[in-house]
């Protein structure tokens, strides 16, 4: 099918037939189609500074770290610009491995119902079917799956709440097993596996277990982030903060590729005299971020409005 045309919810094939678009195609054209807004703002930002490499500040990159500062969770102090959900994942798992290299944790544990991207260190983050086109061996090495807190085909053949979160608990008994666990990544809400709502207490025990056990926690929020579920963040509506977010989709509402990864402050700290060898050509390109200042503008009114 070929797509002419998108005007708020619709968009238009070429024989004139118009669609409702129910889920926003990827879960990501937040604000519909056409938003004025955000379209002149990408325009102004093209006439101002199309262009600049990743090393160089930017009133617009200022503006948009800014507005993420007031709306991320509060201890969200350093953030890296990539262009996809993929990219700020990639850059999760490097930045939890460089962080916790002195510790010699390099493993991540993910969840095996997950999409994390389609690269092949995200890829080997997801736990669905797509991983397994890929996957061997030396691919494999310092990734791992667990069973994830899916009550509704429970992998532990269990009930919630008389199952005391046996998932939470085999990660945990994962996690002291291997010993050098870098970090746990998560969907808040799992997205494309299945759109699953975790059991009351899942996010904050995962928080606990993270913490005791010195392991960083990755909530990717690629999907759920930017009102998606109702609050800014997943992560909100269990008032956990996690120590990296990774996000993108809603971030620009689709109208342009962005993405994040957010750090924490002690992470943020060690990389003040530690480099980060990361980057990309599009890294905080000004049109992305010029799209992204909008899209939040116009996310803070509907939130004023609701
Ligand atoms: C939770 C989650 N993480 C990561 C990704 C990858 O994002 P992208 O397609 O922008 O690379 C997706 C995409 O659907 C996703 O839903």
């Amino acid at each position: 099918m070929k797509i002419i045309s998108g005007e708020g919810s619709y968009f238009t094939d070429s024989s004139g037939k118009s669609y409702l678009d129910m889920s926003s195609q990827l879960m990501c054209c937040h604000l519909g189609y056409g938003n004025k807004n955000v379209i002149n703002a990408i325009k102004k930002q093209a006439e101002t500074l199309s262009y600049i490499g990743p090393s160089f500040d930017t009133d617009i990159r200022e503006t948009v770290s800014e507005k993420l500062k007031s709306i991320l969770p509060d201890n969200m102090v350093k953030y890296f610009y990539g262009t996809s959900g993929t990219e700020a994942n990639e850059a999760a798992i490097k930045i939890a491995r460089m962080y916790m290299a002195d510790k010699k944790k390099n493993k991540i544990i993910s969840f095996y119902n997950s999409y994390h991207g389609s690269t092949l260190g995200s890829l080997q983050l997801t736990g669905d079917f797509r991983r397994m086109l890929v996957d061997s061996y030396e691919n494999a090495s310092g990734f791992l799956r667990v069973a994830p807190q899916f009550c509704y085909h429970c992998p532990f053949k269990l009930k919630y709440p008389e199952c005391n979160l046996a998932c939470a608990e085999n990660l945990e008994y994962t996690i002291k097993q291997e010993g050098n666990i870098a970090a746990v990544i998560f969907e808040p809400v799992t997205g494309t596996n299945g759109v699953v709502v975790p059991p009351d207490g899942f996010v904050k025990r995962l928080r606990e277990i993270t913490e005791e056990n010195d392991v960083l926690l990755i909530a990717d929020e690629v999907m759920t982030g930017f009102c998606r579920t109702g609050e800014w963040f997943a992560v909100n509506h269990w008032n956990v903060k996690p120590d990296i977010i990774t996000t993108a989709k809603g971030i620009t509402a689709a109208y342009a590729p962005l993405s994040l990864t957010a750090v924490d402050k002690k992470i943020s700290d060690f990389f003040e005299d530690h480099i980060f060898a990361h980057g990309h050509t599009y890294e905080a390109h000004p049109l992305m971020l010029a799209a992204a200042s909008a899209a939040i503008d116009e996310y803070k009114i509907m939130f004023l409005i609701m």
